[in-house]
């Protein structure tokens, strides 16, 4: 089957069209070439922008020389009165050192502690969708429990709590005045060209900071009394840099929370919004998740985990098909040679999951919807070599293995209580703002299975 995909735009295009279609949607706004090119250049008056797909070339940014290739500023700019200077911004040794306090955290061993929070806020979830009658749109659910996954796992809070629910609304707010994969970002204007942040940006960014700060503060003062609990915010906040020995202040540490909600719950939530209309659309694979999901059992531990080998494909499938970041941008820190190609140092480096996951020379039936697709030679060569939803080397997503618990067993847990139906006249057209979304919506319906049939499978 083969689920939406935007069309693409004519070969031939003005800068000045480029521009306006772009600002609509980065996905529309693309050529059909970039799904079958090695790379391509784009030139303009004020910066040259270079797609890279080629494998080699994709590992060289990532794995191999990342720090030739950092962060732009520019992008950095929009970002920054939310998150000051988080792990997500930073370059350079200031990043280094926060990636060796933060990625204990998320070490492969404490993804078991945070595994009965997930299942909380997955078990909440069910019960709220099972209050649904008709047709919904089903993004602003997976946005909550996102949400919640990350509070719950974060601070030990369910978004229910009072700072949480303030955060959270504070956020959505924040991401339409200010969206993080933002115009400005990809379209860099010349450096005398003065930026402006919005009064709502810098309202909601102050807005929600305060409120971080507050959880940050009131966490600090429990861990010097002994008695904060076991969760992410106290792993982090206790962790000593193990070359200086220093730990995060309460301002650097607002600045990392901030990245982890957003980086985190809008990226999930992204994900399992696709990933149920694709079961919608697909009966078959939605039955075989479902069979996944009631061999969990009402009381699944950590280790139960390993009973959602499919329903692990099938949200791998959906992160290829409908990556929750689309494309990455990064600065060339010093003059390159890209095939034939001579990039300029401070050219633009762009990544793109989207096309690299549909591209025609490196996947069989690219833009097929099929999970089964990991188990054969071409599906395995190509998350080899094709496959980059989570970035890859050093600057990996610090988050990726949560969010590979997280979406499965969320989803295996909705497949098993709800038969999922798609909404007739309204098949979701994929758009790019802050994450891959749907232009209006991903709109579904929901009908309790039977109990019995559900264990049965
Ligand atoms: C399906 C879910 C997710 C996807 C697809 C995803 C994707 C990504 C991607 C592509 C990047 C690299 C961006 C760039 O370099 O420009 C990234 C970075 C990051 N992500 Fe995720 N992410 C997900 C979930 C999470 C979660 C759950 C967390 C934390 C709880 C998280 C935290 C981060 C952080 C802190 C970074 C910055 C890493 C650095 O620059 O060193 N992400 N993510």
């Amino acid at each position: 089957m083969i689920p939406p995909k935007p069309a693409a735009r004519p070969e031939k295009t003005s800068l000045i069209n480029y521009l306006r279609l772009f600002r609509k949607d980065i996905l529309s706004a693309q050529p059909a070439k970039l799904y079958r090119a090695w790379m391509a250049e784009f030139k303009t008056p004020f910066f040259r922008s270079f797609l890279v797909n080629q494998p080699d070339l994709v590992k060289r940014v990532l794995n191999e020389r990342p720090m030739d290739f950092p962060k732009s500023n520019r992008i950095a700019e929009g970002l920054r009165p939310l998150l000051g200077n988080s792990v997500f911004l930073t370059n350079g040794d200031t990043w280094r050192r926060q990636r060796r306090i933060i990625d204990p955290a998320f070490e492969g061993g404490r993804l078991k502690d945070t595994f009965p929070a997930m299942l909380a806020a997955g078990q909440d979830v069910v019960a709220r969708l099972g209050a649904i009658e008709g047709a919904f749109d089903v993004e602003p659910h997976t946005s909550h429990v996102a949400a919640d996954v990350i509070f719950r796992t974060l601070f030990s809070i369910p978004i229910t709590d009072e700072t949480a629910t303030a955060v959270f609304s504070e956020f959505q707010a924040h991401q339409r005045a200010q969206p993080i994969l933002n115009f400005a970002a990809f379209v860099p204007l010349p450096k005398w060209v003065p930026r402006f942040h919005s009064r709502e940006t810098k309202r909601t960014a102050r807005v929600i900071r305060g409120l971080i700060t507050q959880l940050t503060t009131a966490r600090m003062a429990q861990i010097a009394a002994g008695t904060a609990p076991d969760d992410l915010a106290t792993k982090i906040m206790t962790t000593a840099d193990p070359q200086t020995g220093q730990r995060f202040d309460t301002g650097e540490m607002v600045d990392q929370v901030a990245i982890f909600f957003l980086a985190g719950h809008e990226t999930s939530a992204s994900a399992l919004a696709w990933a149920l209309w694709l079961l919608a659309a697909n009966p078959d694979v939605a039955d075989r998740v479902a069979g996944e999901g009631a061999a969990l059992g009402d009381a699944p531990a950590f280790s139960d985990l390993s009973k959602l080998r499919y329903t692990k494909d099938v949200f791998r499938e959906t992160l290829r098909l409908y990556p929750p970041v689309p494309m990455m941008v990064r600065e060339a820190a010093c003059p390159e040679q890209f095939r034939d190609r001579e990039v300029p140092k401070g050219s633009q480096i762009v990544l793109s999951p989207w096309h690299l996951q549909r591209h025609e020379r490196f996947w069989d039936d690219p833009d097929v919807f099929d999970p089964d697709r990991f188990k054969t030679d071409n599906g395995k060569q190509c998350l080899r070599d094709a496959f980059i939803p989570f970035s890859g080397g050093p600057r990996v997503c610090t988050g990726a293995g949560f969010a590979m618990v997280e979406g499965p067993l969320i989803l295996a847990l909705i497949a098993r209580a709800f038969h999922i139906r798609t909404v007739a006249g309204a098949t979701p057209v994929p758009v790019a703002h802050l994450t891959v979304r749907a232009q209006n919506g991903i709109w579904i319906r929901l009908d309790k299975r039977d109990a019995m049939a559900g264990a049965e499978a």
